[in-house]
């Protein structure tokens, strides 16, 4: 549901601006590079108003003006933090595109973001002007933290194991059916082929079969131009800008959504109660007994879709590449399935699900080298202290899961995919933060099991149709131009299995 980080380049507002036609494109640069340069002189103003005696986090100079290290972390975010961590130490400040960031990495120096109360460190600044024109307004970042917690809440409600029973079986005839058209063996895109999938099964699952069934070519596209709204440009531009691809999400937004309404207040009218999500949305109040609106319940349901795909679209797919790397590892998997469900590999269920437990660890092992969210970010509204420092107000403070998963005073062999590190004493263990890939603290990710019952279910049955290996020893290169970093070229060789 967070984002991460936004490479501003000059690359990126031309690549950005080229989309439009030339008249346009003029009106669009000078708007930004006025709404940019604004901010970058209202922060200059601000940083007048800072207390002389406060030591501030170590700064890593720029002899870029305004755009500082903005190409630099662009083209290489892991590597530029990681070689500031070791000149600087965890906390440090540089400026990209006008505004300064203030990393805390390492599990000690996170603690500052996730006990921190929403009103200091706060989440909204940051992500809204992306995710509300995406899920709409009165859910998630465009309320009140204490309402987004309330309806947290309700979603994880509906996130309960009675629930993850029926989701195995969706995702696993979900699974079976679309990789029907991959034939007996071949070479394919692994990652388009899984964002495929984990739209179904997402639909399946968290929406209901109302929907589900309504999902055919066209509302994909909706959901593709909705979800074209989580770009650079939407977190770069201001969104009164008449952008092709603002435009689109809008439209998107607005079909989506009355696709939704149409579903609520049939099944409002019809009183049936279907055990889904959807009725548990329908039925849940707020604490002061006011229960959602349609509007909510819509945006939510957005909200819940888009907030897993990414994220498990690509988490499976690098988890994918890393089995076909290592053909050993890949074997144990599918002999751990014979084992834990029989020789005869009948259709999954819950139990046996948690059972396997190697294929947990490949998962965890997966979350750790390639959390999908590389960076979580919160605005300083007041003054922060950590380790010596006083952040100011107007910092962007970011922790990023990948730096911690892979920092060397914390992880033994920390480059290496290795599951079966979770079985013996993980120096990581003993610090609170060295592993976040779905977060901590008030904004923690309500979608961990969800989202390890649908990935695990999905490798279950893949490992069960076909052999994978990579392409002439090709592992992908991870491609940082994506908000996600996704993997490159995600091409995979597979061969049908014979049982
Ligand atoms: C591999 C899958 C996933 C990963 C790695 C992941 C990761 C994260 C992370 C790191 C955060 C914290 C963001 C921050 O602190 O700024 C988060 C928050 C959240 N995630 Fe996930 N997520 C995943 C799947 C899902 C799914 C499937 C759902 C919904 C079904 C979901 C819903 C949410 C929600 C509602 C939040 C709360 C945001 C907040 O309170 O600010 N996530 N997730």
């Amino acid at each position: 549901m967070s984002m991460h980080l936004y490479e501003m380049s000059s690359r990126l507002i031309g690549e950005t601006v080229g989309k439009v036609p030339e008249n346009l494109t003029s009106v669009v640069l000078a708007a930004c590079l006025i709404t940019l340069f604004l901010g970058y002189v209202s922060k200059l103003l601000l940083s007048q108003s800072w207390d002389k005696d406060a030591k501030f986090p170590p700064y890593i100079p720029s002899s870029v003006p305004f755009l500082g290290h903005a190409i630099s972390f662009g083209k290489s975010p892991i590597e530029f933090l990681e070689n500031a961590y070791a000149k600087y130490g965890p906390v440090f400040s540089f400026t990209m595109a006008g505004s300064t960031f203030t990393y805390l990495l390492g599990s000690e120096a996170a603690t500052l973001m996730f006990n921190s109360k929403n009103e200091d460190l706060n989440a909204e600044d940051v992500y809204s002007r992306l995710t509300t024109p995406v899920f709409g307004k009165g859910v998630a970042y465009d309320v009140p933290n204490p309402v987004f917690l309330e309806q947290k809440k309700m979603l994880k409600t509906g996130l309960n194991i009675a629930r993850f029973k029926e989701h195995v079986k969706i995702i696993e005839a979900e699974t079976i059916q679309y990789f029907q058209r991959w034939g007996d063996g071949g070479e394919r895109n692994l990652f388009e082929a899984l964002s495929e999938l984990i739209i179904l099964t997402a639909s399946s699952c968290l929406h209901g079969k109302e929907i589900r069934s309504m999902l055919d070519e066209r509302v994909a596209q909706l959901y593709a131009d909705l979800d074209g709204g989580f770009s650079h440009a939407a977190w770069l531009l201001p969104g009164w800008l008449p952008l092709p691809s603002f435009r689109k999400r809008d439209r998107a937004h607005t079909e989506i959504k009355n696709i939704f309404f149409k579903v609520i207040q049939k099944r409002r009218r019809s009183g049936e109660k279907v055990d889904d999500i959807l009725q548990t949305l329908i039925d849940a109040t707020y604490k002061d007994g006011k229960p959602l609106s349609d509007n909510e319940i819509a945006g939510m349901l957005i909200g819940l879709l888009l907030a897993g795909q990414h994220t498990s679209s690509t988490t499976s797919a690098w988890m994918g590449f890393f089995l076909a790397r290592d053909r050993a590892l890949q074997e144990r998997c599918y002999a751990e399935q014979k084992a834990v469900c029989g020789e005869d590999l009948p259709p999954l269920n819950l139990d046996q699900l948690k059972d396997l437990s190697l294929l947990e660890r490949c998962l965890k092992e997966t979350l750790r080298l390639r959390p999908p969210i590389m960076t979580m970010m919160r605005m300083a509204r007041s003054p922060q202290t950590v380790a010596g420092y006083t952040i100011p107000v107007g910092h962007q403070v970011c922790v990023s899961p990948t730096v911690n998963h892979r920092l060397c005073d914390t992880w033994e062999q920390r480059m290496e995919f290795k599951p079966d590190r979770y079985l013996n004493d993980n120096p990581a263990a003993g610090e609170k933060f060295a592993y976040v890939p779905f977060g901590a603290g008030r904004h923690r990710c309500i979608g961990e099991n969800f989202a390890y019952v649908q990935i695990k279910t999905i490798w279950s049955t893949l490992l069960r149709m076909y052999d994978f290996e990579l392409v002439d020893g090709y592992f992908p290169t991870i491609n940082y131009t994506t908000m996600i970093h996704t993997p490159h070229n995600p091409v995979i060789r597979y061969k049908r299995r014979r049982q």
